[in-house]
């Protein structure tokens, strides 16, 4: 199987058994680093980085460099024809005439999907917005394997800003595919996004236990929890929680599940009185995974108001209890204030590690996208990667994303791409963005078969009505508003609700 021509936008456009393909050929590069210059030789990136870089810029063009390619480049939207209103897809069509491969970091979420629409050569995310970063997580991966080997069954907690963090979302996604346990410290206000949660349990098959409902005043030696995420590769086959509203008896239900994924034998639970704990026993946490305050995607702050801080800096301090005797710490950098330099001389600090992986990892990355290196690929290894085929909903009928920093919602792009959505479910009625995945929960249906009867048959239901699973996909047609619904010639039927006010 080839590489060969495809992009990497998502850490899903490449299965379990290519990464684990892809890491082969990095470890041959970085025993040999200085030999590898015949392999891209007459071959040219394009390094677009329309957001401030260090590692990743640099560690793609030395990685270039000792593939014996070269290097074209742009760096400030300002110094572009973009900033003359030139849309995404032109400049793409452009620079793939230039380059054999282009490397892009923009700030709006799914440019690089755009780029990779358009470029006719293989284009690399090096991060859209607040949404992937599949690079970052291969370098994390990478060193995952290097100092733990096997990620199926580790334990890791992600701290920090994980609702803008992109890192920590490819990341997130590719530690569910390879089997990880992931748990999910209180981070009021930079909780990981409900886009990303639904990811984990429709496309991954595993199963989301949230705890946040329950009072989690911390106890001394107690790690609190908002949730954890246990994928089904583990021994035991995953228990369907039947919806119960009495609290106590969800989380005995919840222990029970976690028992079942062999879970119970780190963890510990108080459930005295309604206070629900959770204390990791000896085996501890396998890896802290730290992001900073991702401060440039949250909304200005209010004069004279500072961004709070809400979240735990890592510390000695914090790595010093049992739990965390054999823990690696791991940061995509650049660091703020969230972990502390005391930590760079403890053996179980990885990040400089994770940057200087970084070029063997872009190095193997794009000798395979270029084709100039075929890998084999395990089967075994793909076997887990379940891809779920939704409907994909385009129609004119004025629904957009909600996310304002979706490339689908700019001015000069809203010219040529047509809002495009998957249904991701039917009730409540969910459509995920194909650019940026945000989800959007539009309230009025209708069907495209009106026109078989009569004009008064041209009629709009509520989302939530029976009508949703009456009306055929195929010619399921979907309004975000009772006005967008009368602009397309639609009137309301009786199954409108009473309690929705038109917008
Ligand atoms: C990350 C990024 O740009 O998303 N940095 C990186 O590429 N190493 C993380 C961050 O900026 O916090």
């Amino acid at each position: 199987m080839s590489l060969a021509g495809s992009s990497l936008v998502s850490i899903d456009d490449l299965s379990n058994g290519e990464i684990e393909a892809l890491f082969s050929v990095a470890d041959e590069m970085s025993d040999s680093l200085n030999d590898q210059s015949g392999v891209c030789q007459g071959k040219i990136m394009a390094s677009l980085f329309f957001e401030p870089s260090t590692r990743t810029r640099l560690s793609f063009e030395a990685a270039m460099l000792r593939l014996g390619g070269r290097i074209i480049s742009a760096v400030e939207v300002g110094a572009t024809s973009l900033a003359k209103g030139e849309s995404l897809a032109d400049m793409a069509r452009v620079v793939g005439s230039y380059a054999d491969i282009i490397v892009i970091r923009h700030p709006w979420e799914g440019a690089a999907r755009v780029v990779a629409d358009y470029a006719g050569v293989p284009v690399i995310n090096a991060g859209d917005g607040g949404h992937e970063h599949p690079t970052q997580a291969l370098c994390d991966l990478y060193t995952l394997k290097k100092e733990r080997r096997n990620i199926e069954g580790l334990k890791i907690a992600l701290f920090g800003d994980l609702r803008y963090g992109r890192a920590v979302h490819s990341l997130t996604y590719a530690l569910a595919r390879f089997g990880a346990v992931i748990l999910f410290p209180p981070s009021p206000g930079l909780e990981m996004p409900e886009h990303v949660l639904r990811k984990l349990t429709t496309e991954y098959k595993g199963k989301l236990i949230r705890l946040e409902a329950v009072n989690q005043k911390v106890k001394k030696g107690f790690f609190p929890l908002d949730a954890i995420y246990v994928t089904p590769s583990s021994p035991h086959q995953l228990t369907m929680l039947p919806d119960i509203p009495d609290i106590g008896v969800q989380i005995g239900l919840e222990i029970e599940t976690l028992k079942k994924h062999g879970i119970d034998t780190w963890l510990h639970y108080d459930l005295s009185e309604g206070d629900y704990q959770i204390k990791l026993k000896k085996a501890g946490v396998d890896t802290l995974y730290v992001m900073r305050l991702q401060k440039e995607r949250h909304a200005p702050a209010e004069e004279g108001q500072e961004l709070k801080k809400d979240y735990p800096v890592v510390d000695k301090k914090l790595l010093k209890g049992k739990e965390f005797k054999k823990t690696i710490v791991m940061h995509p950098l650049p660091r703020v204030d969230e972990l502390a330099y005391e930590l760079d001389a403890d053996p179980r600090s990885m990040y400089f590690k994770q940057a200087a992986r970084g070029v063997p990892v872009r190095m193997a990355l794009m000798a395979l996208l270029l084709g100039t290196r075929e890998i084999a690929i395990s089967k075994e290894a793909d076997s887990s990667v379940q891809k779920v085929d939704y409907p994909i909903y385009d129609r004119d009928s004025g629904v957009r994303c909600s996310n304002s920093n979706c490339v689908s919602n700019q001015e000069t792009e809203t010219r040529y791409i047509r809002p495009e959505f998957k249904i991701v479910s039917l009730s409540p009625l969910t459509l995920r963005c194909l650019y940026c995945e945000h989800e959007v929960h539009p309230q009025y249906i209708a069907s495209s078969e009106w026109h078989q009867g009569m004009l008064a048959t041209k009629k709009y239901h509520s989302a939530d009505s029976h009508w949703i699973r009456k009306i055929k996909p195929e010619n399921l047609i979907i309004f975000d508003s009772k006005s967008e619904a009368g602009a397309h010639g639609f009137k309301p039927s009786s199954y409108i609700t009473a309690h929705r006010k038109g917008r």
